[in-house]
């Protein structure tokens, strides 16, 4: 059911969800990770831009901004009490919130994507993937929903638990309200987005680029995955892509909290994601560590990525 005809500065997220028929525990958690927000926002505005002193899982140096977004969304997700297990960026491994996970969500995050560009004030996110019950690796098909806040100029809100891609922007009260909804991916891009070393990039992959500029894209890269993809969703046209490269066939992002929830969101906006070689979200994720190259945003160029890896280019 939509939200047609009605003042849309009038509908917060809370409403948006119910007029839509989410199930009342999925709403109850979409909006506790809005709070949690709020906090995540203060820390970054207020919050030590210096090292934690420790690494994640992954090997990198964690900010302390990293900890901090990472302990108050973990703690947000316990005090829910809809959440069985959560898969945090942050933390070495599955955290179990709940043993009476069923009927309840499992939560893959990445509490502060971009952290590195807080200090040089560029947009940085979070990043949310929601799965109902205990298992947190499946393919991301099986999502329930997915979202992202940006933490940009101005504070967005993007979700989707199935039935298209709808943004919220943070008014003076600090809530969510509807600014668009059922946004749209056109097929055709006209920004691409290059992440990674470029002189890593393959042959193929480097005559990819060389045709997305003769198609005429302009390059857009913030170097930060969220406002990178909130582009693409926001415009309606484009294409991300963080390659395999010569030495690291996987690329750099990650699968549970990065690549599926943000791959779900453009299929729903009727964009594509892919590995290079199929859709990302029938990817089934052998850890809960895994990477994945990804080519995501308007079709046309998604596919034409794929043609270029499989050598089917003319
Ligand atoms: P995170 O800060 O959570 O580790 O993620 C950073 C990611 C992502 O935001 C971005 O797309 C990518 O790193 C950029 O990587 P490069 O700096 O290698 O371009
Ligand atoms: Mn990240
Ligand atoms: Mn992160």
């Amino acid at each position: 059911m939509s939200t047609r005809g009605k003042t849309k500065f009038q509908i917060n997220l809370r409403r948006h969800l119910r007029e839509r028929g989410v199930k009342d525990d999925l709403v109850h958690l979409i909006c506790e990770i809005a709070e949690a927000s709020n906090y995540i926002i203060n820390s970054i505005r207020t919050g030590d831009l210096g090292v934690a002193g420790t690494s994640n899982l992954y090997g990198e140096e964690q900010l302390a901004l990293d900890v901090l977004a990472d302990r108050i969304m973990t703690k947000r997700l316990l005090h829910s009490g809809v959440v069985g297990n959560v898969l945090s960026e942050e933390a070495d491994d599955i955290i179990c919130l709940s043993t009476e996970c069923g009927g309840r969500y499992s939560v893959a995050f990445d509490p502060l994507d971009g952290s590195s560009l807080v200090d040089v004030n560029l947009a940085v996110g979070t990043i949310i993937s929601i799965f109902e019950g205990c298992n947190i690796l499946l393919p991301g098909r099986q999502q329930v929903a997915a979202m992202y806040i940006l933490y940009g100029p101005r504070t967005t809100l993007v979700y989707s638990t199935g039935d298209g891609v709808h943004e919220f922007g943070m008014n003076q009260l600090m809530e969510y309200t509807l600014i668009k909804e059922n946004l749209q991916i056109k097929p055709q891009a006209n920004i691409y987005s290059p992440g990674g070393l470029r002189n890593l990039f393959t042959t193929e992959i480097e005559r990819y680029v060389r045709d997305l500029e003769k198609r005429g894209c302009k390059l857009r890269y913030s170097g930060g995955f969220v406002p990178d993809i909130n582009q693409v969703i926001v415009k309606g046209s484009g294409v991300f892509m963080y390659p395999h490269l010569q030495g690291h066939p996987n690329g750099k992002l990650r699968l549970s909290f990065e690549l599926n929830p943000m791959a779900f969101l453009v299929e729903q906006a009727g964009g594509a994601a892919s590995d290079g070689h199929g859709p990302i979200l029938d990817r089934i994720p052998q850890g809960k560590d895994d990477r994945s190259p990804i080519f995501i945003g308007s079709k046309e160029e998604v596919a034409l990525a794929e043609a270029y890896i499989a050598g089917l280019d003319q």
